[in-house]
């Protein structure tokens, strides 16, 4: 029998980009408004470093937030060269960290300050290691002769497996994969080992980036690779594995930065995303296992309790925005345009 409606526990956003000032106010709520948590990357123009840092931007978001929504941002350490790890340590017992970001240095949008090395942070991981604190990573090797589509699979190579073995004991999320190098990875790893799955991601391959033309709207990274990896990606999020969970790496840019002679990389699906993953779901006829992707193995993860309200998603056809007014411009979501077949009829 079709299903038509769907009752799941609120989902979490285990990674997004929701940036500052009025972009902040712009696109926070639509975040929210769907996921009872996030967690909020700390690559600011003044990457988030330290605690006051982490404080301080936590408070910009809340204020920002509609009060209507009761949603907790979890805030991340921007790790650099010269991360001090008893700042790590300090933010993780006070509660305002909940994990650190890994951006190698120039891997993506303001990474300049990243880590150029991983032996430059080795104190910092073993602190981690040792008080549980998991270790987000953008996964993509930055040297400029790897060809741009093999810098995730280089990347699990040259660092992925050297890392687990000398941490064999740290949390890692693999975030935004975006190959099946990467699920063949995380599935062989043991279960400290999860990675994040972006909508965009499970919904299109390279080859869309170009169809009929240059999409800079499609232009992400890690960038979307050929189908077989597309289809990889869909099945290890449809699984079941308590290793695979959501995280949009929703990461708004206005339309002039996006559509110029040089385009920043981010999608910006906020608006919509648990209806675009529902779907994806749904084209798999999988929607029983939304829920443990959507709410249920992030928390277990990270070692938190999954949100205990739940959310009403219906079958009905629903209309994307061409575009968002925002900030005297625009912002052109994911899905612009399109009809999507699940909606989002809130908290029940
Ligand atoms: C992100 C951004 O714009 O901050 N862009 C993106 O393409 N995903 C950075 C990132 O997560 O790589
Ligand atoms: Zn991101």
């Amino acid at each position: 029998m079709m299903t038509n409606t769907l009752t799941i526990r609120q989902p979490d956003d285990w990674h997004v980009h929701v940036r500052d000032g009025d972009m902040l106010r712009s696109v926070i709520n639509y975040t929210a408004a769907q996921f009872g948590r996030a967690i909020i990357m700390p690559n600011l123009a003044t990457p988030i470093t330290s605690v006051k840092l982490a404080e301080a931007y936590r408070t910009r978001i809340l204020s920002a937030l509609d009060p209507a929504h009761d949603f907790t941002p979890l805030m991340t350490c921007y790790l650099t060269d010269s991360t001090d790890p008893k700042e790590v340590e300090m933010g993780y017992e006070q509660g305002v960290f909940t994990a650190c970001k890994l951006y190698p240095a120039g891997a993506t949008t303001n990474s300049d300050s990243g880590v150029t090395h991983i032996d430059n942070i080795t104190v910092v991981l073993e602190t981690m290691q040792s008080i549980g604190m998991p270790l987000l990573i953008h996964g993509e090797v930055t040297d400029s002769d790897i060809d741009i589509f093999d810098r995730e699979a280089v990347f699990i190579e040259r660092t992925m497996f050297k890392l687990i073995a000398q941490f064999p004991d740290l949390k890692i999320v693999f975030e935004h994969i975006t190959t099946k190098d990467a699920v063949d990875f995380v599935r062989a790893s043991g279960p400290k080992i999860a990675a994040t799955i972006t909508p965009h991601h499970l919904v299109y391959n390279r080859s869309a980036i170009f169809a009929g033309g240059i999409n800079p709207h499609l232009y992400c990274l890690p960038i979307a690779k050929r189908e077989v990896h597309r289809l990889a990606l869909r099945k290890a999020a449809i699984s079941g594995s308590p290793k695979f969970f959501m995280g949009t790496d929703s990461a708004p840019h206005t339309v002039e930065n996006k559509q110029s002679a040089c385009g920043c990389a981010g999608v910006f699906n906020a608006p919509f995303a648990i209806e675009s993953y529902a779907q994806t779901f749904d084209q798999e006829n999988a929607l029983d296992t939304l829920e443990g992707f959507a709410s249920l193995h992030g928390p277990e993860f990270y070692g938190l309790k999954p949100n205990s309200r739940k959310i009403l998603l219906e079958r009905k056809d629903i209309s994307v925005p061409d575009n968002y007014d925002i900030m005297d411009t625009q912002i052109i979501p994911f899905h612009a345009g399109e009809t999507l077949k699940w909606h989002f009829a809130g908290l029940v």
